[in-house]
């Protein structure tokens, strides 16, 4: 059975939502599930391969980042059987349906870590986001709400991981602060 046909599966429910809108919202949140489960683990690979001078903070920051992660995991699945769907989150399926990329195998040192997960955890909180107006669309402020929670701690831990970055990204050539303020490259 394809995943486009396991997320569009309903069982019955008494929920006042009508089914051809729980489809799509359902189809949107295991979109979500998807995303998120590839970046917790993406999270942990940075949590447990990350070297360098800084390494015992990145080490604990990526292992907390991670733990957020995999409560977005349960809180999306639970918000598709809540509607009366059918959450679609085994390894496999993450891997086909995430809208991110692969993490980066060669990458040794600490900042290098930052930046590939700042580079993903850009595009999913701006799929989180773009979902908080399309589940409000379909009427279904519950989930919208659920989507506003997860967006406000994404938008903060980008910033976390942003700030070891934008020193080096505002420092001149010879090391002096420079006013030229430059966005990252996923950004841009
Ligand atoms: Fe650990």
């Amino acid at each position: 059975m394809s995943d486009n046909t396991l997320s569009s599966r309903l069982y019955p429910t008494r929920i006042d939502i009508p089914a051809e809108r729980r489809v799509q919202i359902v189809g949107i949140l295991n979109q979500t599930l998807a995303a998120t489960l590839d970046l917790k683990t993406q999270t942990k690979q940075a949590h447990w391969n990350v070297k360098g001078t800084d390494f015992y903070q990145l080490h604990e920051l990526f292992d907390e980042l991670a733990g957020e992660l995999e409560e977005f995991v349960d809180m999306v699945a639970e918000r598709v059987t809540a509607l009366g769907g059918y959450a679609v989150g085994t390894a496999r399926a993450a891997a086909k349906n995430s809208i991110l990329p692969e993490f980066p195998f060669d990458i040794l040192d600490g900042k290098e870590y930052v930046a590939a997960l700042a580079d993903r955890f850009a595009p999913y909180a701006k799929h989180i986001r773009e979902a908080i107006a399309k589940t409000d669309d379909l009427g279904d402020a519950d989930t919208a709400d659920l989507y506003t929670e997860i967006s406000r701690t994404i938008d903060k831990r980008l910033w976390f991981l942003d700030a070891h970055l934008q020193a080096a990204a505002i420092k001149g050539e010879n090391g002096t602060f420079s006013n030229k303020v430059q966005q990252p490259a996923a950004v841009r």
